[in-house]
């Protein structure tokens, strides 16, 4: 059985604009205010025991950030990862209209966003690709699988990717499909797993068993899991998810966390807390286990994959 740790993913530190769906709270949007915010809730991360940490190009200055706090604590004992593939374009533009990353799986930018990431090591221990999918070919491009195997040769790290959609399944399932020597180039996937869309319940399962790391990101649903009168379709989940926090006094997430923890067992599930305060909420999740009747309740809430990322694709960056 896995231990699952925590990790701390970086998308909602490093820029001004997010997905965000409840918090009507009003905060300095600044470069300066993120800044401090963000060295804060990785030094306290790094304080409560967390020592995995995500990050992405495309996360405005959210590599950035993570480079100068790993430079400045010098901490031997955190693993990073980070990915290429997307390129952050909104200029910490508060507001900013139209898309705020922009893909491209090429082995140009594969290049370019490489050079800027290889200053993670030696601590960097994954590489992935941000958002692979069959349409993009990245899967089929064996320029960029064999650059990202000369990678791991040199350097001795893991090679993953990251996936979103209906198509969750089918990546893997193409990626697996990727060796080299024999060898598969894959051993890290980063998946959205959550109480509303547990699809790829049997190919993480197998995953796992196959010693692969599996990182669940999303696990709040973007933050879908909380009441919210928006979502019609999950008001009996809300009210069983208020049951169990009161039960366990203990929040929503922690209960969203723990179901994933004790449900599927994945090496590592990562916060997405924007604030102290979240990051100390959702680490309760440490603090207490679900019953195997409350997980098979929880495992009833799941929605079919093509509901989940059309509510998904419908929400706003704010
Ligand atoms: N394609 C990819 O590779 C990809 C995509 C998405 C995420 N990720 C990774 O996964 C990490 C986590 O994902 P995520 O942040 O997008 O999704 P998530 O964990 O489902 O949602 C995080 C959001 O939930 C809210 N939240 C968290 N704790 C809370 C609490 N105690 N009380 C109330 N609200 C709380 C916050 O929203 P508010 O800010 O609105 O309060 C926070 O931004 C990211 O940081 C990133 O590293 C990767």
């Amino acid at each position: 059985m896995h231990q699952t740790r925590i990790g701390l993913g970086l998308a909602a530190l490093g820029r001004p604009d997010y997905i965000n769906i409840r918090s009507t709270t009003k905060i300095d949007k600044s470069v300066n205010a993120f800044k401090t915010n963000a060295f804060r809730v990785l030094d306290e991360a790094y304080h409560l025991g967390i020592r995995d940490f995500d990050v992405a190009p495309s996360y405005g200055l959210g590599e950035q950030f993570l480079l100068e706090w790993q430079h400045s604590r010098a901490h031997k004992d955190v693993h990073l990862s980070t990915k290429f593939g997307y390129t952050y374009v909104a200029n910490w533009e508060v507001g900013f209209k139209g898309k705020h990353e922009i893909k491209e799986h090429s082995l140009a930018k594969l290049n370019e966003q490489w050079e800027i990431s290889k200053a993670f090591l030696p601590n960097l221990n994954i590489y992935q690709i941000h958002s692979a999918t069959l349409d993009s070919g990245v899967l089929t491009n064996m320029k960029v699988l064999s650059r990202l195997h000369e990678i791991k040769q040199e350097h001795g790290l893991k090679i993953g990717l990251s996936s979103s959609g209906t198509q969750q399944e089918n990546i893997i399932r193409e990626s697996q499909k990727v060796t080299f020597d024999g060898i598969g180039l894959f051993d890290s996937y980063q998946v959205t797993y959550t109480i509303f869309e547990q699809s790829t319940y049997t190919i993480l399962k197998e995953l796992i068993a196959d010693n692969k790391t599996v990182i669940i990101k999303e696990a709040l649903a973007n933050g879908r899991v909380f009441g919210n009168t928006d979502f019609k379709n999950y008001q009996t989940a809300y009210n069983y998810f208020e049951s169990l926090s009161t039960r366990y006094g203990v929040g929503i997430d922690a209960i969203a966390m723990r179901f994933i923890m004790d449900d599927l067992e994945p090496e590592l599930i990562l916060s997405g807390a924007s604030n102290i305060q979240q990051l100390k909420q959702n680490l309760k999740v440490l603090d207490f286990e679900l019953n195997t009747s409350d997980i098979s309740q929880l495992k009833s809430f799941t929605t079919s994959p093509q509901d989940y990322w059309n509510e998904r694709s419908n929400l706003v960056w704010n």
